[in-house]
């Protein structure tokens, strides 16, 4: 059920988590998943409801940065520099975890996933709650994360108790992770905080890592994923001159022909509304049931990392009939 965020709603979604029951929510990234992240069954609701693999981690909310020292230890300076700078913020942040943070969460591994999150809503409920929330993305395991609370229930429906609806998510795509539980800080997902930012505050620029490198332990870091099931490429802006009526596109400079007839968007030219709408323009190219999906090339600089990672991945796992 999708209800308003008032008082009385954050306070029966509250109930729902001590009840060990999944509750949506909204964040600034993408719509989450949650389930009390001390609770093991709980936990367990939500790898049902995805389908997602049991040793993909979750990623633990919290309501402020004081809450760090409970879910992780040896929290290096660098973990509090940075989350001091971007929270409540789109980052997340790989610490080693605390003894008793459940094996269920963190899919088996010695670190945990932690953010505050920066969305009214997602704060009101952690705050009534009072523990931490375990929240992957709302959406089943390797399709396209939800951004608005309508997505949620078209990929979830009923599974979920309550959809908490905070409107369109700001930001768009999910957040930034950066592995700071071995020494060298290591970027496992980009996301819109970059590595320049990061750089500005720890005074050293974390690594990328290869693509194979991390591939098991972050679901985002899969070839496929982020996938419509439409076949979708990217393709460089003069090939859109010439666009099949049958596709449907994705633009960014490109101007749509006058001859084609099918399904033609004008996404923002800037990365941060580029991302803002990427998901629910991603639904709507796949919502259209043409051949293909064609998406213009995004331009190369740091701005548009997380943007061409999630592009990449997204046409990857198009060519993918297995829906997991
Ligand atoms: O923006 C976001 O991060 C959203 C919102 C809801 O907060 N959440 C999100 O969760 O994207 P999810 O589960 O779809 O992606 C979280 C990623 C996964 O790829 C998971 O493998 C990785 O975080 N992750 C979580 N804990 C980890 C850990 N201890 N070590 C390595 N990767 C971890
Ligand atoms: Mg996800």
């Amino acid at each position: 059920m999708i209800v308003t965020p008032d008082a009385d709603h954050i306070a029966r979604a509250a109930a729902l988590l001590r009840a060990g029951e999944l509750v949506a929510l909204p964040t600034e990234t993408v719509y989450g998943l949650g389930a009390d992240a001390g609770n093991p069954a709980a936990v367990a609701k939500i790898f049902a409801a995805k389908n997602r693999p049991a040793d993909h981690p979750l990623i633990v909310h919290l309501a402020d940065a004081e809450a760090l020292t409970q879910w992780a230890r040896e929290i290096p300076k660098e973990a509090i520099a940075l989350a001091r700078a971007f929270w409540p913020g789109p980052l997340t942040l790989i610490l080693k975890k605390e003894e008793d943070v459940p094996p269920e969460v963190t899919g088996g591994q010695d670190t945990v996933g932690l953010r505050v999150p920066d969305h009214p809503v997602a704060l009101a409920l952690l705050r009534a709650f009072g523990g931490g929330v375990a929240a992957p993305s709302a959406n089943r395991f390797g399709r396209i994360s939800p951004t608005t609370a309508r997505h949620v229930f078209d990929e979830l429906g009923e599974s979920v108790a309550l959809v908490l609806d905070g409107g369109a998510c700001q930001v768009g795509i999910e957040s930034t992770i950066l592995d700071l539980s071995r020494g060298e800080p290591v970027i496992l997902r980009p996301g819109m905080i970059g590595v320049d930012a990061i750089a500005a505050v720890i005074g050293r620029r974390p690594r990328m890592p290869q693509r194979q490198e991390d591939a098991p332990r972050v679901s985002g870091a899969l070839a496929a994923h982020y996938a419509p099931s439409t076949p979708m490429k990217m393709v460089d802006a003069l090939a859109l001159l010439s666009a099949p009526a049958e596709a449907a596109v994705l633009a960014r400079e490109a101007m749509r022909p006058r001859h084609f007839t099918g399904r033609w968007i004008n996404a923002p030219q800037d990365a941060a509304g580029f991302a803002h709408d990427l998901y629910a323009n991603l639904r709507a190219l796949d919502a259209a049931a043409a051949g293909s999906i064609l998406v213009e090339s995004l331009p190369e600089d740091g701005d548009w990392d997380a943007l061409r990672d999630r592009l990449g991945r997204a046409v990857v796992g198009s060519g993918e009939q297995d829906e997991t």
